[in-house]
C-alpha cells in the first residue's frame, strides 16, 4: 500500500474537553504523521457544505449545530495506507461499537459527539482536504 493522504477533524467535544494532544498522540503512535493543522471555528456555511452529503438525514441540523458550537482541529494526516489506518485509530462511529484502545472507545460521548471525524476513500479525502487546505499549507 502507498503513501496516502487523509482528512481529520477533531470535534468539538473534544477540543472543549482538552483533548487535542492526546488524540493527536494517538495519531502519530499509529504511525501517521501530521502535515497540516489548523484549529479554526467552522461557520454554519462551511459545516452545511462539508457534510452537504448528509443533508437529508434526520441528524443534519443537530451534527450542524454541533459542529459550529466550539472551536475544531483540522488536520491532514499523511502516512502508508493512511485512510484505513486513520478509521483504525477512530474506531466505529458510535461508540458503544468501538474496539478497545481506539479514540473514540476512549473519548468520544455518544454517536453525534463522537470526537474525530475521518475521510472514508481516497476521493472523499482529497475533496475534504481542498474543502479546509491551500496546497502550500500542507507541508510533508
Ligand atoms: P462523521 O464521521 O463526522 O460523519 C458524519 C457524522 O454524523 C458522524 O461522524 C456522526 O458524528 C454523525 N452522526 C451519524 N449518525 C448520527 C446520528 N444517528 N445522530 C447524530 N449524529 C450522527
Amino acid at each position: 500500500m502507498a503513501v496516502q493522504r487523509t482528512f481529520s477533524i477533531i470535534k468539538p467535544d473534544a477540543t472543549k474537553r482538552n483533548l487535542t494532544g492526546k488524540i493527536i498522540a494517538k495519531f502519530e503512535d499509529a504511525g501517521l504523521r501530521v502535515v497540516a493543522s489548523k484549529r479554526i471555528h467552522m461557520s454554519r456555511e462551511q459545516a452545511e457544505g462539508f457534510y452537504g452529503v448528509h443533508k437529508d438525514r434526520p441528524f443534519f441540523g443537530e451534527l450542524v449545530d454541533f459542529m459550529i458550537s466550539e472551536p475544531v482541529v483540522v488536520q491532514v494526516l499523511e502516512g502508508e495506507d493512511a485512510i484505513a489506518k486513520n478509521r483504525e485509530v477512530m474506531g466505529a462511529t458510535n461508540p458503544t461499537d468501538a474496539a478497545e484502545g481506539t479514540i473514540r472507545k476512549e473519548f468520544a460521548l455518544s454517536i453525534g459527539e463522537n470526537s474525530v471525524h475521518g475521510s472514508d476513500a481516497e476521493e472523499t479525502a482529497a475533496e475534504e482536504i481542498k474543502f479546509f487546505f491551500n496546497d502550500d499549507e500542507i507541508v510533508g
